[in-house]
Order: structure tokens, then sequence, then C-alpha cells
């Protein structure tokens, strides 16, 4: 009776504690990772207004709601998206997936996001979702030849 109190027992811990770990996600992710690689990994350099120019001292309740100066370039002209909507409606499997697969336009470093582990993408989403829903959308992405009306970043073509 005694011992089979005891692998009770046992068997309620370990079910406790993988459901403690599950809670951590499979990937590991923590918000706090996440606010950390939003500050380092230049996230809001491009999709936070001021950041740069204000040495980072823009109150987290503005980060990442996107940029309304372009970027222009051979590409055309591109907008930094407003990553508060965006992670709204993204879930976890489906970030994991774009953050894999989908090669956005310059200057977004698409590839930085392919390369980073499945932990520090997970961190991101909890981090950005945390913050909410905020802002505008950008403005929608110009083709070559078309000119911004906004105020715009412009690249010089590149020597042939
Ligand atoms: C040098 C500027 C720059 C940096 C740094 C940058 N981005 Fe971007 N990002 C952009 C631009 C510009 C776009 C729009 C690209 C396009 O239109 O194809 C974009 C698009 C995106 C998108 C696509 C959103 C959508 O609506 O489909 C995601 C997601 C994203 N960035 C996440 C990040 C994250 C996370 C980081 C930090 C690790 C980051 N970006 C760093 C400029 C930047």
């Amino acid at each position: 009776m005694r011992t089979r109190m005891r692998t009770n027992r046992a068997a309620a811990l370990a079910a406790l504690l993988s459901m403690l770990c599950l809670d951590a996600g499979a990937a590991g992710g923590s918000i706090e990772r996440g606010r950390y690689l939003a500050k380092i990994g230049g996230c809001n350099d491009c999709h936070t207004p001021g950041y740069g120019l204000s040495g980072g001292q823009v109150p987290e309740a503005q980060w990442l709601v996107g940029d309304q100066i372009g970027w222009n370039g051979p590409w055309g002209t591109t907008y930094p998206s407003n990553l508060r909507l965006y992670f709204q409606k993204v879930s976890e499997s489906e970030w994991l997936k774009a953050a894999r697969e989908k090669q956005l336009r310059p200057p977004m470093p698409w590839f930085a996001l392919r390369d980073m582990s499945d932990e520090d993408l997970v961190s991101l989403h909890r981090f950005i979702r945390t913050l909410g829903p905020a802002g505008e959308p950008a403005p929608a992405y110009l083709p070559p030849g078309v000119e911004p009306q906004g105020p715009a970043i412009r690249f010089p073509q590149p020597p042939s």
C-alpha cells in the first residue's frame, strides 16, 4: 500500500514536471529574451520610429509599430512593417515557418530570422504579442519606378 502511494506520487510529480516543461514552450523561449532580442537584434532600429535617433529612448509601449519612412533603392520602396499588428495574427508555428522560408525585400535582414534558433524566434513572438496591438499598418510596398510620396531614405544604384 505504502509503495503504491509512493509510486503514484512519483508519477504525479513526473506528470507535473512535464507539464511545466511544456508550458515553457517546446523551444524554451521567454518574454524577457524576446525583449532583449528586439533591443539588440536591430528590430527596434527599423521598426520603431525614432529609436535610433533617440539612442533607444523610446518607451516600450511605442516599440515596433512600423515606420512611415520608406527605404528606396533598386528593389522599389519598402516600409518597416507594423510588427505589433503582424504578430497578433500570426501563430507561433506560422511564425517559425515564415521566419525560415519567407524572403523579404531589403533592407529587412530576413536571413537573420532564418538563421535564428527556434528558441529566439519563439521568444520574439511571445514578447511582441505581449506588447499587444498598436499603431497603424505601414504604407504599402511600392515597386521600382514609383515615387514615394512621403519621406524616404535613398540607396544609390549599385555600380554596374
Ligand atoms: C534595416 C532595417 C530593418 C531591420 C534591422 C529589421 N527589419 Fe524587419 N522589415 C524591414 C522592412 C523594410 C520590412 C518590409 C519588407 C518588405 O516589404 O518586403 C520588414 C519586414 C519585416 C517582417 C514582415 C512582416 C509582414 O508584414 O509580413 C517581419 C516579420 C520583420 N520585418 C521582423 C523583424 C524582426 C523580428 C527584426 C529584428 C530581428 C527586424 N525585422 C529587423 C526593415 C528592417
